[in-house]
């Protein structure tokens, strides 16, 4: 066996992607490979796309890590193919959200829908073949791993491609996502913008319907993160619905379609970017960040 091979077999089994052979798991993932193209369980595909169906909802949903809520009756909707941008003060809950998008945090009380199957109770390889990808706040590809490895790595596993069919998709995937000279590149070698795309790369690799982004453009220069919307722009154009979180406000203001604003874990607004950007409440969150912020430092 090669070694990548049992690097993967050996990344697959140590936790990300522990295979339980349930019932509902195989009819998931036999619906997925009959239909890569359609999300699997969509029984109402015709409304999706007349924006009668919301492609995602959150239904009072409430979610903690055993100390009390963080997740305080979070409810919204979103329609097929937008970008949502979700802003809020550090704490609010907005990372908390995606963990229970993703799949990493079982809510207590409340449901998730996804093309209006309820997806509440899946776990995360359900959901990554169901067509969820997510990055990370704080990136996490495998470091020893060259950054094809870990492409293919992340096809392997969210696709459910054996790797000789996932190779030529990945490489792909590195085009677009403008990785390819470095394909042969260690991950941990890689300065920030790479980093970035790569998490990115790796979050598309399943071909997913819904894209979870957690501050991809934190920490890069202006220049850099326009590359970094022109990549998401162009996922976006196939038929991608995005959630992205974000601090840099003058990239949610042009980046995104609708805006939420969270705090103390609920929907606190939601709408149109330039609304939501200068609600009261919104200048009132982040001015008021701002000036404890220069308080503390005076
Ligand atoms: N794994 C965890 N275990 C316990 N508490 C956690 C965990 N992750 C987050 N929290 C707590 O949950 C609350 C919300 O955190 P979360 O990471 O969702 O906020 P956020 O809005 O993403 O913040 P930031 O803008 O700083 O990324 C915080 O009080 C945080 O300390
Ligand atoms: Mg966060």
């Amino acid at each position: 066996m090669n070694t990548f091979l049992a690097t993967v077999q050996s990344a697959l089994r140590s936790g990300c992607a522990k295979r339980e052979n349930t019932e509902q798991k195989q009819r998931i993932g036999a619906s997925f490979t009959r239909r890569q193209e359609s999300v699997p369980g969509l029984l109402a595909e015709q409304e999706l796309a007349a924006g009668q169906l919301p492609f995602l909802k959150f239904d009072h949903v409430r979610a903690g890590y055993g100390l009390g809520d963080v997740l305080n009756e979070l409810s919204f909707e979103l329609s097929a193919g937008k970008i949502l941008g979700v802003v809020g003060p550090n704490g609010s809950g907005k990372t908390t959200m995606l963990n229970v998008l993703a799949g990493t945090l079982r809510p207590d009380a409340g449901q998730v829908y996804m093309a209006g199957l309820d997806i509440t109770r899946l776990s995360v390889e359900e959901r990554a073949r169901l067509g969820i990808g997510r990055t990370f706040q704080i990136p996490r590809p495998f470091p020893k791993m060259t950054v094809y490895e870990n492409v293919l790595t992340a096809r392997v596993f969210a696709a459910g491609l054996p790797e000789r069919e996932a190779e030529g998709s990945v490489l792909d995937l590195l085009k677009i996502t403008g990785l390819f000279e470095k394909r042969n590149c260690l991950a941990r070698s890689l300065p920030l913008l790479d980093r970035k795309r790569l998490e990115i790369a790796r979050a598309s690799a399943g071909n997913p319907k819904l894209l979870l982004l957690d501050e991809v453009a934190a920490g890069l220069t202006g220049l850099e993160v326009r590359q970094l919307i022109d990549l998401i722009f162009h996922l976006k154009s196939e038929s991608i619905t995005v959630v992205w979180i974000e601090h840099v406000l003058d990239v949610m203001s042009y980046a995104v379609d609708l805006l939420m604003c969270m705090a103390d874990g609920r929907n606190v607004v939601y709408g149109k970017p330039g609304e939501v950007l200068h609600s009261s409440i919104v200048e009132e969150l982040y001015l008021g960040r701002r000036m404890e912020e220069d308080h503390a430092q005076a």
